[in-house]
């Protein structure tokens, strides 16, 4: 449920009866104090001023229009027209219950839309680094969420699979492939990379061929297509061994590559020209935006095909969000990918749409991210300054978190180990940056995101194990409780109507892109639920009581675990 969204409606309905017009936003929010009640209603003095009247007064029109019946127990007018809501103990006691009854914890799956999410999107023949990293988890994060929600969700990898380096490559493979090399080789695609680079840059004959496989690639020549698919697959194979130790949803068939508009290019820059918004500058092909200034204080001109004929990133990027649009027929398409391609992204959406190839209603977004830094607060890299491969980066995660869990718990046994120490070192990997204000840079920092204290992923999958060990310990079966909730404490219904605001949290996430929201969400349940744990005996109470509050963790338990898992968190029974 969404109260947040039900009083809303309600108070808009209100303020409409007493005379304001359609659009007004009653600006519900979660109050900040206890004292100003649960949520207030910010709108009603903007919509006074509108209407030429007393705030206050209006505020007073709109309460004696307003129906909060079984749902508020009193309404109060604070300050110059604020209106304060204290809900119903009994309406939050029973929306508890049925949450609790529901698979979907409560939430309500009334999101109906198509939405194609861009993310990971690494480069053929390159490792995945640190870069991608946050791309990856992020964008995954945020797929989560809408499917949970009930969107219909097309994982786009928008891998780079296409350009100039290809004739490289191939060139290459095809040499290491005469040399009879071994699959180790191949193994790391870094240093496949920087040989295929090295004799390009120092064998005139094989730059020659190198160059001779770009044209035949490009025409469609079956062995190099052939050369060049297995690239494709080689790196992918690598990734996909990632994305699973990731605990990241993406699979082979997401793969939405680069190379797949490349049919539909010749065509976008034909158009563009004859729209008149591509002209010709210096041989090149260009669509000048008054929008953006280059450093002359002119407009910028956008290259969308090269001298040579070649195409450009941008003119792929305006490709996909027209077959985003028209064929994959999404409402809303996402890409999820570094702030230093903002501009990037805003120039080839700005020429979409300027093109008409798509329309007003259909939402393109760029879900940026800044840089992940090192301790030093500088751009995160190997101790001899290289970048950091992401299977170094898990390995170390690994080797801290089996440190740590070794430490706290020696009794696991290895395999409870195991699983542990997987949990919390690719958790710790993920939490750190998916709490983060993504628009930030943030500090990559082991000592902080392996702590079990603060806003971590080792604290909140142990909040998650301390609540089912009430369970355990008392060998009481959650699913087997009975009896009706109860919110006669203070902490009690603190902790209800935490709970219940799970669905806003994740509303929020889905609209914005923003896991921290979600992260914060889940940090503040598992506190406010620590401060009912400590007011609140459970297993010494009488009876009814000891089944409302069981009733009460057991919840707390199931969202935690949910929420986490929409972060791709994983979490254990015991740590
Ligand atoms: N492959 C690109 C990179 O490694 C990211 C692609 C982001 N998506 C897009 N539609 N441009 O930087």
């Amino acid at each position: 449920m969404n109260i947040q969204h039900i009083l809303s409606e309600k108070i808009k309905h209100a303020m409409i009866k007493a005379g304001a017009d359609d659009n007004v936003e009653p600006l519900v929010r979660q109050s900040g104090k206890v004292q100003f009640g649960d949520y207030q209603a910010n709108g009603i003095m903007g919509a006074a001023k509108k209407l030429g009247k007393n705030p206050r007064e209006f505020a007073q029109n709109v309460l004696d229009q307003l129906d909060l019946n079984g749902i508020a127990d009193k309404l109060e007018i604070a300050g110059p027209g604020f209106i304060n809501i204290f809900l119903n103990p009994t309406w939050l006691a029973n929306n508890v219950q049925h949450a609790l009854a529901d698979d979907k914890l409560g939430v309500h799956l009334n999101h109906t839309q198509t939405v194609v999410a861009d993310y990971s999107s690494p480069n053929v023949a390159k490792e995945m680094h640190v870069g991608h990293l946050r791309s990856t988890i992020i964008g995954d994060s945020v797929v989560r969420v809408l499917e949970f929600l009930g969107n219909k969700v097309i994982r786009a990898n928008h891998v780079g699979d296409w350009g100039t380096q290809f004739g490289m490559l191939i060139a290459y493979l095809e040499k290491m492939e005469n040399e009879h090399a071994s699959e180790m080789e191949l193994g790391d695609l870094e240093a496949f990379y920087r040989a295929a680079k090295a004799h390009y840059d120092n064998d005139e004959a094989f730059a020659e061929k190198a160059r001779h496989y770009v044209v035949k690639l490009q025409s469609g020549d079956e062995y190099c297509r052939t050369m060049w698919k297995k690239l494709v697959d080689i790196t992918m194979q690598q990734n996909q061994r990632n994305y699973e130790r990731l605990n990241v949803t993406l699979t082979e068939k997401d793969v939405m590559g680069e190379s797949l508009y490349n049919p539909m290019l010749p065509d976008i820059v034909a158009d563009l020209k004859a729209q008149g918004l591509a002209v010709e500058d210096d041989g090149a092909l260009v669509v000048f935006l008054d929008e953006f200034k280059n450093k002359d204080g002119e407009p910028m001109g956008v290259i969308v095909q090269k001298k040579d004929g070649g195409f450009l990133y941008t003119t792929t990027d305006i490709a996909a969000a027209k077959y985003r649009c028209h064929t994959l027929k999404a409402d809303r398409a996402l890409v999820f990918s570094d702030s230093r391609q903002s501009q990037h992204m805003q120039q080839a959406w700005l020429i979409t749409r300027k093109a008409g190839y798509v329309p007003d209603s259909f939402s393109l977004e760029h879900h940026n991210f800044g840089m992940m830094l090192g301790k030093d607060g500088k751009p995160f890299k190997t101790r001899t300054g290289g970048t950091v491969r992401l299977v170094d980066l898990l390995n170390e995660a690994e080797e801290r978190a089996a440190k740590l869990i070794a430490e706290k718990n020696p009794d696991l046994t290895a395999c409870e180990r195991q699983a542990v120490v997987e949990a919390v070192a690719i958790g710790a990997v993920k939490y750190s940056d998916l709490s983060k204000n993504r628009t930030t840079d943030y500090v990559f920092d082991w000592d902080n995101m392996l702590s079990f204290e603060g806003n971590t992923a080792p604290y909140m999958q142990y909040a998650y194990t301390r609540i089912r060990s009430i369970f355990s310990r008392a060998s009481i079966d959650p699913t087997q409780l009975s009896g009706e909730i109860h919110l006669s404490e203070d902490k009690e219904r603190s902790l209800a109507l935490k709970l219940l605001q799970f669905e806003e949290a994740i509303t929020v996430v889905a609209k914005e892109g923003t896991p921290h929201i979600l992260c914060q969400y889940l940090y503040e349940l598992a506190g406010v639920f620590s401060s009912f744990y400590e007011a609140c005996p459970i297993l010494n109470a009488e009876e009814s009581v000891k089944q409302s509050r069981l009733q009460l963790a057991y919840l707390t338990a199931k969202t935690l675990k949910q929420g986490l898992d929409l972060l791709g968190i994983k979490t254990v029974e015991k740590m």
